[in-house]
């Protein structure tokens, strides 16, 4: 490893606050958990691990570490690399499952407020980025991204503790090809709060969507569909809450609707949705009142537009709403009768029938959404728990028979086994069910039966406690208290048959489809009840669970006002103390930060060995023995277990100083796999882009066609793009974002204001343009010593145009806005080329070139003397002698003068130099820009036509007060897609690059005429001798004494190297840096 060369980890350097893995605290308590996350709270660091889970601390505002950068930091990075980060996670997620081939699931716990939703859409958003794909994959993307607004709209609602609460489960299942792009997904949704339909608490509101169609109307809805102010409807002013501070339900309508078109639902299916929420927020209106103690509808008025829009006669709705046939047994014969409601029952009914329809409406939505997405296979999936979590601790050591010393912590089986144990003595949900399967059709009593029940069940238990009007159990988190009333026919759940019926028989197919239960069949066996649904419910998704690797996210909420900065310390200590933080870390200290299977563990690092690649032959404990040997892995860092290895916690991991052998180990691999990838890299592109490498040229030169002369060398070289190498020079590519590809790097000549040289480091990406300079550290530990520093980042659209001369010097002048940077490189043409190309993409105008023997350009404001001011300089070309350009400073202006070079016209000569690519082991070529926009790239759009579909055409009631529906139109959200064809795009990079760099341009012929000294025994080297003393002005420069002889030992590994691109002081112009030539008298070339 050279010097320069270092492990990734180390090249950040970030702010340190408190720490950021609380495995190192030094005192493992809550106070001092508490602390470290207000402390980094306070410095808007939210993120904090404990090992590999992460804890999340709600900030309510939005921070600036969500961008694009972001992801491009945390792709492909190791959890040390970077501050803790949910993109962290995310990126180890996705990696894990593409590299041991396994399903994954994040689990994300919190309380309400907390910030779970968020964090999971961070997750899946992040996937989404860094996951390849072509147009079908971009569309399961747009789905899986865009059934967050629908289902957040149907699902979430403002509650006192949170503005968008999510009222529902949710797991969230991508799909993954062998790929590893997104091409499928599935969503499976629990418990959706559907008394908030009928109900809410104050300062409370009912789902989002009620609201936004209320805002979100058109007129011609308005009319149709009967909307008003909010107020006006019973389901919506209980709570005296309307509005959600910072929120627009307009706007939100919109981005429902456009939704609702990603997911697929036809226009038709969208009007019905929106009818059927309109349809309930009137059946809400239907109030009773008591006539002979039975129920009768109060305004028969307000019958008429909830049957309009559920498409059910209005005699029937009221019907059904006050009475009801029920089945009773006479002596074995059965018969139905009618029994009529109180009103009470008969709000019961309408309540039940608006959840109902509610709930079956959002299973359809999430049906709608799955079936965009569904695929014909499984192969790999990652799923994200919305829901409050669980975990597996401990059992996992004593199964595998690993030693340790076990943590104290609250075991919850004791709870559960509570709520939910089906024997000896039945749990409170057993209890539930037997007294609902005994219940008669009005729930009178029932409660009671209940209560009474459970306390001659469960009454002893020491979690259990009741009170008069109901019950209490003690949970990990604090004690709760349930009121009974309403519990039994809460959970019998049961829709009455006839109002099935009922809604069986609208006349819109679309709600006739919500209720597809056949009566008939159903009318046998106990009917299943909430609570046994939710447990099957919970039963499946724990199956799903235990298939995956799971990772955890544990969100805090700091405070209960919702404001950015706003600590309470002791409901942050409430969190960290039932999260169970502190086991959570002792866990992790006493215990293995890593296990894996024997089997995954080999495949993983199968490439670090030759006898484990590609597989090792023999017993697999062996095997992962011997990859630990092969990294030194100390005997007390890991155990293995019956079929696991189990690696220590890195406890002493700090940045900076992060050398575990864990790490290494995937660093290792890391390594190898982007050696090798490279490597095919570079075969594939010599094998297929050869002819369209040499077309590149062409065009390349074409762009100096006619307006410059030309130089003999530049005409038939070949293109190398990185000229610097940047790839084994972290200290450059710090600058440059992670994923930010580099185009074209090459040590160009900058002049300054008063045209002195200095020496920068000019890097083109497919977004910026970077010159990167090197200055002494002033201060601090590093001082004297030379370090690289950002001089110049400018984005490519911000660049106005290019000058250059008409003869075949290599200066050009970058112009911008502020002021330009004048250059000078052999690979001016390579360059330009690249930067014009990239400017196209980006800004799809054509750079302009200009070409003129005067060029004028702007000088940064600045500086002192008389050159202290902005203004312009010029620079004069003019016909001259030689090859090299002469260049005379004169006050403001420069003079360069240079002899002939090859007519303007001269173009390249076309010849495919495959084989000398192979001979000479030259820099591969590259393929042209695939995507070019005028070739790939090209939007699709997609979605319906314009909307022509009406709403409810179909029904045949007439309302004196509606109009029959006229037809409206609704744009439609077209999506441009961008296939990123960028890879084939680059000239190949790389060391290789300096090496042809050299044999081709800047090899130095021996003096002419000068005697050789007696050379050494066998010289290997090429040497020099310095003709002077000269002290090292820059990092890659030597320092040497006259008549030192310098022995060229590492040429052509970089242009750091010593030797043939060292700069001098030339004689013959003063101080002035030069490169090297074989023509320069300040060294010598003595052997080569
Ligand atoms: N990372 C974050 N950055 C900025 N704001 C956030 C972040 N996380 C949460 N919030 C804020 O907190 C609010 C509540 O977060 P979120 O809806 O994710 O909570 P939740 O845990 O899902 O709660 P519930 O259980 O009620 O659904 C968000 O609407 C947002 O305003
Ligand atoms: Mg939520």
């Amino acid at each position: 490893m050279g010097s320069k060369e270092r492990y990734h980890w180390l090249a950040q350097d970030v702010k340190v606050s408190g720490v950021d893995d609380m495995v190192l605290l030094s005192k493992i308590n809550e106070d001092a958990i508490t602390e470290n996350l207000k402390k980094r709270y306070m410095d808007d660091y939210i993120f904090t691990y404990i090992g590999p889970v992460l804890i999340s601390v709600n900030p309510f505002k939005q921070l600036p570490y969500f961008t694009d950068r972001e992801v491009d930091l945390y792709q492909g990075a190791a959890q040390y690399e970077n501050p803790p980060h949910v993109y962290a996670l995310a990126d180890d997620v996705y990696r894990n499952m593409m590299i041991d081939c396994e399903n994954q699931c994040v689990i994300i716990s919190g309380e309400s407020g907390a910030g779970k939703t968020v964090a999971a859409k961070y997750i899946m958003s992040y996937v989404s980025k860094v996951s390849g794909g072509g147009d079908k994959v971009q569309h399961v993307k747009d789905i899986i991204l865009q059934s967050n607004p629908l289902l957040e709209a149907f699902g979430n609602a403002k509650t006192v503790r949170n503005n968008n609460s999510s009222r529902f489960g949710k797991y969230f299942e991508i799909q993954f090809g062998r790929g590893g792009a997104p091409d499928g997904g599935k969503i499976s949704n629990f418990l959706l709060e559907k008394s908030r339909v009928v109900s809410q608490n104050p300062g409370e509101r009912n789902f989002h969507i009620y609201y936004q169609l209320l805002e979100g109307a058109s007129g011609e809805q308005r009319e149709n569909l009967g909307v008003t102010i909010p107020d006006y409807y019973n389901y919506l002013n209980q709570s005296g809450t309307f509005t959600v501070e910072d929120v627009n339900d307009k706007k939100e309508f919109s981005d429902t609707l456009g939704a609702m078109s990603v997911v697929g639902l036809s226009m038709e299916d969208q009007d019905s949705v929106v009818q059927l929420v309109a349809g309930i927020l009137h059946l809400g209106n239907i109030n009773f009142r008591e006539e002979n103690n039975f129920a009768v509808v109060e305004s028969a008025d307000f019958l008429a537009f909830p049957s309009f829009l559920l498409g059910i006669p209005q005699d029937a709705l009221c019907s059904k709403l006050t009475s009801r046939i029920m089945d009773s047994k006479w002596g074995g014969k059965s018969e139905s009768i009618s029994v009529t409601l109180n009103t009470e029952q008969a709000c019961f009914t309408r309540d039940a029938l608006a959840k109902a329809l509610y709930s079956r409406l959002f299973d359809f939505l999430v049906d709608c959404v799955n079936r965009a997405i569904q695929k014909d296979r499984e192969e790999f999936n990652i799923g994200v728990l919305d829901i409050y979590g669980f975990e597996i601790f401990q059992e996992e050591y004593v199964q595998e028979g690993i030693k340790w010393t076990p943590i104290e912590y609250f075991n919850n089986k004791v709870v559960c086994d509570l709520i939910e144990s089906k024997l000896n003595p039945p749990g409170i949900m057993s209890v539930l069910d037997d007294v609902c399967a005994t219940m008669h059709a009005k729930g009178d009593g029932a409660d009671q039966t209940l209560l009474q029940k459970l306390q001659g069940q469960v009454g002893s238990h020491q979690h259990f406690s009741s009170w008069n009007k109901g019950f209490v159990v003690h949970h990990y988190a604090g004690k709760v208290s349930y009121d009974v009333s309403g519990f039994c026919e809460r959970n019998r759940d049961v829709l009455f048959n006839d109002i099935i019926e009922l809604m069986q028989g609208s006349e819109f197919p679309f709600i006739r489809a919500l209720f597809p239960e056949n009566l008939e069949a159903d009318k046998r066996g106990r009917p299943t009840t909430a609570g046994s649904k939710i447990k099957k419910q919970a039963n499946t998704l724990v199956q799903t669970l235990m298939r995956c690797t799971p990772h955890y996210v544990r969100c805090i909420k700091p405070n209960e006002t919702k404001r950015p900065r706003d600590w309470e310390e002791s409901r942050v200590r409430h969190q960290v103390e039932y999260l169970g933080l502190r086991e959570n870390i002792r866990v992790r200290r006493a215990g293995y930060a890593y296990r894996r299977l024997f089997s995954k563990f080999l495949q993983r690092y199968a490439v670090l060995t030759k006898e484990t690649w590609p597989t090792w032959q023999g017993d697999e404990r062996q095997g992962v023995l011997h990859l630990l040997n092969s990294v030194n892995m100390d005997q007390d860092q890991f155990q293995l277990g019956k079929t696991k290895v189990f690696v220590k916690a890195p406890e002493s991991v700090r940045r900076h100083a992060a050398t575990t052998q864990l790490f290494l180990l995937e660093e290792m691999r890391e390594r190898k796999y982007n050696g090798y990838a490279r490597l095919i890299q570079k075969a594939w592109r010599k094998h297929v882009a050869v002819r369209k490498y040499v077309k590149m040229r062409e065009e390349a030169s074409d762009i100096l066609l006619n307006k410059k002369e030309r130089r003999q060398n530049s005409l038939n070289r070949n293109f190398v793009g990185d000229y610097i190498g940047t790839d084994v020079h972290p200290e450059i590519r710090q600058f440059v974002g992670r994923r930010e590809r580099i185009d074209f790097a090459d040590v160009v000549i900058k002049f300054d204001r008063r045209f002195r040289m200095v020496k920068r480091d000019l890097i083109l990406t497919p977004k910026f343009l970077y010159l990167i300079g090197r200055e002494k550290v002033k201060q601090g530990p590093d001082k004297g010593q030379i370090q690289e520093v950002l001089k110049r980042k400018v984005e490519l659209a911000n660049i106005q145009s290019v000058s250059l001369s008409a003869l075949q010097d290599d200066i050009f002048i970058v112009h911008q806005q502020d002021y330009d940077s004048v250059l000078q490189s052999v690979f001016k043409t390579e360059f330009l080329s690249l930067l014009v190309k990239r400017h196209h993409e980006k800004t799809q105008s054509n750079l302009p070139l200009k070409f003129n023997n005067l060029l004028e350009f702007k000088v940064k404001k600045g500086g002192w003397g008389p050159f202290s001011s902005s203004g312009s300089r010029q620079i004069q070309f003019q016909l001259g002698q030689g090859d090299e350009a002469v260049l005379k400073p004169s006050g403001k202006v420069l003079r360069v003068s240079i002899g002939p070079g090859l007519p303007k016209s001269s173009r390249p000569t076309r010849r495919d130099n495959r084989k000398s690519f192979y001979r000479e082991n030259r820099a591969a070529p590259t393929a042209q820009n695939d995507s070019d926009p005028h070739n790939g790239g090209v939007g699709t759009r997609r979605g319906s036509p314009s909307r022509g579909a009406s709403l409810r055409q179909q029904s045949s009631m007439e309302q004196p007060s509606l109009p029959r529906l006229q037809n409206r139109h609704r744009r439609d959200s077209g999506h441009a897609q961008h296939v990123d064809m960028g890879f084939m795009s680059v000239p190949d990079q790389g060391a290789a690059g300096l090496q042809r760099r050299r044999s081709k341009e800047l090899k130095p012929v021996p003096g002419a005429g000068r005697p050789k000294p007696a050379p050494k025994p066998k010289p290997r080297s090429p040497q020099c001798r310095a003709l002077y003393a000269y002290d090292a002005q820059d990092t890659d420069e030597l320092s040497f004494n006259m008549d030192d002889v310098i022995e060229i030992l590492t040429e052509g590994l970089s242009f750091r190297s010593v030797g043939l691109v060292v700069w001098t002081p030339s004689r013959t112009r003063g101080n002035v840096p030069r490169k090297l030539r074989g023509e320069d008298l300040d060294v010598e070339v003595i052997a080569n």
